[in-house]
């Protein structure tokens, strides 16, 4: 894995309120207390942000939004932007999650528009990438990833894009309890490295994280960890529950 330190990453979704995300963060923090070699995310509903912020503050959990406006502010009823994530405690946002693709009509140019705003806040973009079973079985998996990759990315300077975190999410294996197998994430996380070297150099190809997320349990996480390209996780349901995250943190 080079140098690259590993990222572990829980995204809620939208589960718990304020008290349940209260309670469960405080359970995970004193599970990996002293855990130092991993960067361990959370991603709460907007809602518990600056809650679950307060109560991680000092430790090792840093936190993140489930997604963010590309306008920094104005008349946008319903949306939140960089700032106020920022603001409730955010170092981090997931952008373009295929649950937004699928149902909130999230394309590739707005997802584009998402990670400019998310650097602009100085915030880490999670930007996540994934082809559908009917895409992977139409042997279209690359190009899928080219085009979210290269649009997704499309106009951003190479200096602007050193914290970017990518996450490879087949669609297929999201909340299905079908993992891709390790040799299957090792093959899409080399592919895609490989194309972010041709557009941005080596360099850069090497230290970008590359997270694998879809069905990521206790039981295959060290797996997973074992590949090359393989720099951590985005773990959904297997995250609600912090004794179960801490296991798959502590891989
Ligand atoms: P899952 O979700 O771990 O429940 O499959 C992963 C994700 O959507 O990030």
């Amino acid at each position: 894995m080079e140098n690259r330190r590993p990222l572990i990453a829980g995204n809620w979704k939208m589960y718990k309120t304020c008290p349940e995300a209260v309670d469960t963060i405080a359970k995970l923090k004193e599970l990996v207390d002293g855990v130092t070699t991993v960067d361990i995310m959370i991603t709460p509903a907007f809602t518990a942000l600056s809650q679950v912020a307060e109560t991680v503050a000092g430790s090792n959990i840093q936190v993140g939004a489930q997604n963010l406006s590309w306008h920094d502010e104005g008349a946008y009823t319903g949306e939140i932007s960089g700032s106020m994530i920022v603001s409730a405690g955010c170092t981090h946002v997931i952008i373009g999650h295929s649950e937004r693709r699928q149902y909130f009509n999230e394309t590739d140019a707005t997802v584009n528009q998402r990670i400019m705003a998310a650097i602009r806040h100085k915030l880490v973009p999670v930007f996540c990438v994934g082809e559908t079973e009917a895409e992977r079985e139409a042997d279209a998996t690359c190009s899928v990833l080219d085009k979210q990759v290269t649009d997704g990315l499309q106009g951003i300077a190479l200096e602007d894009l050193a914290d970017l975190v990518i996450a490879y999410e087949p669609v297929w294996a999201i909340g299905t309890g079908k993992t891709a197998t390790s040799e299957q994430a090792q093959e899409v996380h080399h592919y895609v490295r490989g194309q972010l070297e041709k557009a941005y150099g080596a360099g850069f190809a090497q230290s970008v994280r590359i997270l694998y997320g879809g069905s990521v349990k206790p039981a295959n996480i060290a797996e997973l960890m074992s590949m090359a390209d393989v720099d951590g996780a985005l773990v959904g349901g297997a995250s609600l529950d912090a004794e179960t995250f801490s296991q798959i943190v502590k891989y």
